[in-house]
């Protein structure tokens, strides 16, 4: 009997940090039923504190009642693990993730102040205190603590032996021992793994748990040194997707295990048939491109292109390939739809690809797809993955592109004309610019009677072939927020004027919920 590894998957909550990589609620509901369907033992749905969407998002995930537990992230502040109980108290299981610095670097960078004791020693000692009191009263609402101790990778072992102990003894059901920087090499962090559980007294009535970062790409290396030291739990993303570099990717940690079994004493209950689904929908509503030569999930993972190679995988598949494409749900045929696919054939195949609209969804989709069937004749996965992420599931519009109408040539000033369908009216305005796409924001900035300042601007195609469909990112920045938006189309001055104006309706959302959180506050 192998052991089993649990799985902890923390794509909505560290996956989400990634520089670019905002998601809107309805986008994580969808991403955490798909996990589900991935079969993850605990989905970290967000950090239910930190603004009204993430605690939103979090008790969405929760009321969807299924079983991976769902879990939430709190500082080892009060308020923190309040929210986050308030957050995630309808889940069938739930777990309260807390989490402090424990390495030097972070103690006196985040901890300077007086209040925490004068001297490093002093300081430790009080935030041993704050996690084991953090742990007693998250275990006020639920059996099920798990206790962080960040930037483990670098803490002195003596020190983390301490306070791992202590968190236990005050209730902790999981240890997490997270590289928070990608710092460590694998054979010291399965020494630290090793050490802990040599050391730590009573190590035994807690999971060791692993999250590690990619900075030296060593993510996935550490976390699988780990399991043969004593961790049972890896802490992991989709497209390994995350802070800086990134967390180890889930489909690595599961394939590696699961083809290389003959080595591992571990199994998981991945389904990972499910694997390339969830990652392409990660991909699309995340809008964080998978590089082509990832391992798993990447477009080359499984293309063959010297003549050497292609000829030896035609006589035997073995040659050139240590696990079937199958195995993580990449099929070789590619079913095509087109304006005479019908209804049925469109939900047969949003249901093989990963996606289960209700059937007022599939109206609305429906109409999409149709519109964009007229525009191209063949209709690929990709680009009902899109269709999915950027027309279906984006709903909350305060503004919407209703007309456009671009003018260029070699030898004529660029000019937009737009007409915005706002909540009260519609409003129609031209501009010149530098091109097509500024004339077009030019114009949306005059309808809206604003300026907004664009701090990136991306255009690249998501689908294939010259009828491709191109994607347009808009990060916008006021002060120290950025606000992203996204749109796609099968022309690109549309799909930016739809980027741009998703990224001014999330910056009008954010500003009514910080009006709100403003006037519940004031007595
Ligand atoms: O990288 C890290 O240390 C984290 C913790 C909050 C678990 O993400
Ligand atoms: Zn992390």
């Amino acid at each position: 009997m192998k052991n089993k590894i649990f799985i902890f998957d923390t794509t909505l909550r560290d996956g989400e940090q990634a520089p670019g990589a905002s998601l809107n609620v309805q986008e994580k509901v969808e991403i955490a039923k798909q996990l589900i369907r991935l079969n993850v033992d605990a989905i970290e749905a967000g950090f239910p504190v930190s603004s009204k969407a993430q605690f939103d998002a979090v008790q969405r995930i929760a009321d969807l009642n299924e079983s991976a537990i769902i879990t939430g992230l709190a500082r080892t502040v009060e308020g923190d693990i309040k929210a986050a109980n308030d957050s995630l108290k309808n889940a069938k299981k739930f777990r309260i993730h807390t989490f402090a610095g424990t390495s030097d670097i972070h103690i006196l960078g985040k901890f300077g102040n007086d209040r925490y004791g004068k001297t490093l020693i002093d300081k430790r000692k009080t935030i041993l205190e704050m996690s084991c009191d953090a742990v007693a009263y998250a275990k006020t609402f639920t059996n099920d603590v798990e206790f962080s101790a960040e930037d483990a990778g670098r803490t002195d072992i003596g020190y983390l032996i301490e306070i791992i102990e202590a968190v236990i003894a005050a209730g902790a059901t999981t240890v997490n021992i997270p590289d928070t920087t990608g710092y460590t090499m694998p054979h010291e962090y399965g020494e630290k793994i090793a050490a802990l559980k040599d050391k730590v007294n009573n190590i035994n009535d807690a999971i060791i748990s692993v999250h590690c970062h990619n900075d030296l790409g060593l993510a996935v290396a550490n976390s699988l040194t780990a399991i043969n030291h004593g961790a049972r739990q890896i802490e992991c993303t989709i497209n390994g997707i995350g802070e800086r570099a990134g967390n180890a990717s889930l489909e690595e940690i599961v394939m590696a295990m699961k083809v290389r079994e003959d080595v591992w004493d571990f199994k998981t209950d991945i389904v990972t048939s499910e694997i390339f689904n969830t990652s392409r929908m990660v991909s699309a509503f995340t809008g964080m491109v998978v590089q082509p030569n990832k391992a798993i999930v990447g477009e080359n993972a499984f293309s063959h292109e010297s003549g050497i190679h292609q000829d030896g995988v035609l006589k035997n598949k073995k040659t050139y390939e240590i696990m079937d494409p199958d195995l993580v749900g990449v099929h070789e045929s590619k079913i095509v739809l087109g304006r005479h696919s019908g209804r049925h054939g469109l939900i047969a195949r949003l249901n093989e690809i990963g996606y289960h609209p209700d059937e007022e969804e599939l109206k609305q989709i429906y109409e999409k797809f149709l519109e964009l069937a007229d525009k191209k004749k063949e209709v690929f996965d990709d680009d009902l993955r899109v269709l999915m992420g950027d027309e279906i599931y984006v709903k909350d519009y305060r503004h919407e592109l209703d007309y456009l109408h671009v003018n260029i040539g070699t030898t004529t000033i660029p000019t937009a004309t737009v007409r915005i369908k706002t909540e009260e009216r519609l409003v129609e305005e031209s501009a010149t610019g530098d091109g097509p796409v500024d004339a077009c924001f030019n114009a949306i900035d005059r309808a809206l009677n604003e300026k907004f300042h664009i701090e990136s601007y991306k255009v690249r195609s998501v689908t294939m072939g010259r009828s491709a469909q191109g994607e347009a990112t808009v990060r916008l920045r006021d002060g120290s927020e950025s606000f992203t938006g996204r749109g796609v189309s099968t022309d690109i001055v549309e799909a930016s004027a739809k980027a741009y104006l998703q990224a001014i309706n999330e910056h009008i959302i954010q500003a009514d919920v910080t009006e709100l959180l403003a006037s519940v506050q004031t007595p």
